[in-house]
């Protein structure tokens, strides 16, 4: 092993074990138990106590009248969509997950692409407005990583143009719009409870709206579309949140702050070390927005930096530190959403596309570990004229 240079250039490893980007916090066994108990001696392991406390916990927790629990983020926008009677195309941002595709496209709409801000990864509300077409019926805009989308300028546009404004809020627990959490501006923030999430139901997801109608009507079409009397009053889906799921949602909204204050903090390290390397970016959060971190996405230029992202992550890869390329490709690239794109420029969204990438963050990352992390690009970084030599990082 050489001493002093990165794993790449033969030095050893910053990590001797591999460096994941998730590690969900979860509730101890013990904490679980008295639940696990009541759910296997009552057998009601669907649409019991446990959902109903939850959705009653996160409706306090956000501010709003409804939350309703539903069985991913995915199925709670498809239902959203539907219910809400969208037709036409919606305005979306292409950088972004595959999901907030895939669930207008199931609600048979077109996709109708607007560039996000390079800045803050949102959607931008001037492009959105551009994009807009006598078809238009919605915009579906998203919390990008977690960072607080530009609300008040989309919800300008969408009254201005009669749209419904609808927020895949899929990172947003945790993050706060204006000191507030965000969920109950729109018509609906659909939120996603996987275990790469800050709050975490195992697989879930939950409908937040202070629409009265829009939510009797998720909580029909979570259950076929059935109101009870089985005829069913409009095409719906079994999407339900299982009684195990909700108790660990229940366990999990308790550490809610928490993990989203470590978040905070832990990546106040990263913007301290990172932010002094040549051509390294962070997202720019709006004064009064928090960002719930569920994601720590840094861009890259190559110019300065003297490595391309795809050449760090193969660095870093050497390093033991795991890495995404958050979003490559983009929507308006992939295979069964390419038909949908109309050709009109999205320049941030490709530069974004090309030079993010995603590292670690976990809700109980310890300082040592971002240090490491950060410490092994430092390296990295000085030896980034070596590296370009390497065969493989290309
Ligand atoms: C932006 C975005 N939207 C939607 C989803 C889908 O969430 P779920 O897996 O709960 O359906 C994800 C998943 O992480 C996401 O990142």
């Amino acid at each position: 092993m050489k001493k002093n240079l990165p794993a790449i250039l033969g030095g050893e490893p910053a990590f001797r074990e591999q460096i994941p980007m998730v590690r969900p916090v979860l509730p101890t066994f013990s904490e679980m138990a008295e639940g696990v108990g009541q759910i296997l001696g009552t057998g009601m392991v669907t649409k019991g106590r446990y959902m109903r406390e939850f959705e009653g916990a996160l409706a306090e927790h956000l501010g709003v009248k409804h939350a309703v629990a539903v069985s991913s983020c995915t199925s709670g926008m498809m239902l959203v969509h539907k219910i809400l009677g969208l037709t036409g195309n919606v305005v979306l941002p292409s950088f972004t997950f595959m999901a907030t595709a895939s669930a207008l496209v199931w609600a048979g709409l077109r996709l109708n692409f607007a560039d996000v801000d390079r800045a803050t990864n949102n959607l931008d509300p001037a492009a959105a407005e551009a994009a807009i077409t006598p078809q238009t019926t919605a915009i579906v805009a998203v919390h990008q990583f977690g960072n607080p989308a530009d609300i008040a300028g989309l919800e300008a546009v969408a009254k201005k143009h009669g749209l419904k404004l609808i927020f895949d809020a899929a990172h947003g627990a945790g993050a706060r719009y204006q000191g507030e959490p965000v969920g109950k501006q729109g018509d609906a923030q659909i939120f996603s409870l996987s275990p790469t999430k800050l709050l975490i139901t195992g697989e879930g997801g939950i409908v937040s709206t202070n629409d009265d109608d829009l939510a009797e009507k998720i909580r029909m079409g979570r259950e076929y579309g059935n109101d009870g009397n089985y005829d069913s009053a409009f095409a719906g889906l079994n999407a339900r949140m299982p009684e195990f799921n909700a108790l660990l949602g229940l366990h999990s909204l308790k550490r809610l702050e928490q993990a989203a204050e470590h978040r905070n903090e832990t990546v106040a390290l990263f913007q301290e070390v990172l932010g002094s390397l040549p051509g390294v970016g962070f997202q720019r959060v709006r004064n009064g927005d928090r960002h719930s971190y569920r994601e720590i996405s840094i861009t890259l230029s190559p110019e300065a930096f003297g490595l391309t992202r795809d050449e760090l992550a193969v660095a870093l890869a050497a390093e033991n530190i795991d890495t995404r390329k958050y979003y490559e490709p983009p929507i308006h690239k992939q295979t069964a959403y390419r038909p949908y794109y109309d050709g009109r420029p999205l320049p941030n969204t490709d530069w974004l596309s090309a030079h993010s990438l995603s590292l670690p963050m976990w809700s109980h990352m310890s300082t040592e570990t971002a240090m490491g992390i950060c410490k092994a690009i430092q390296q990295i970084q000085e030896h980034a004229a070596s590296i370009r030599q390497e065969p493989g990082t290309q």
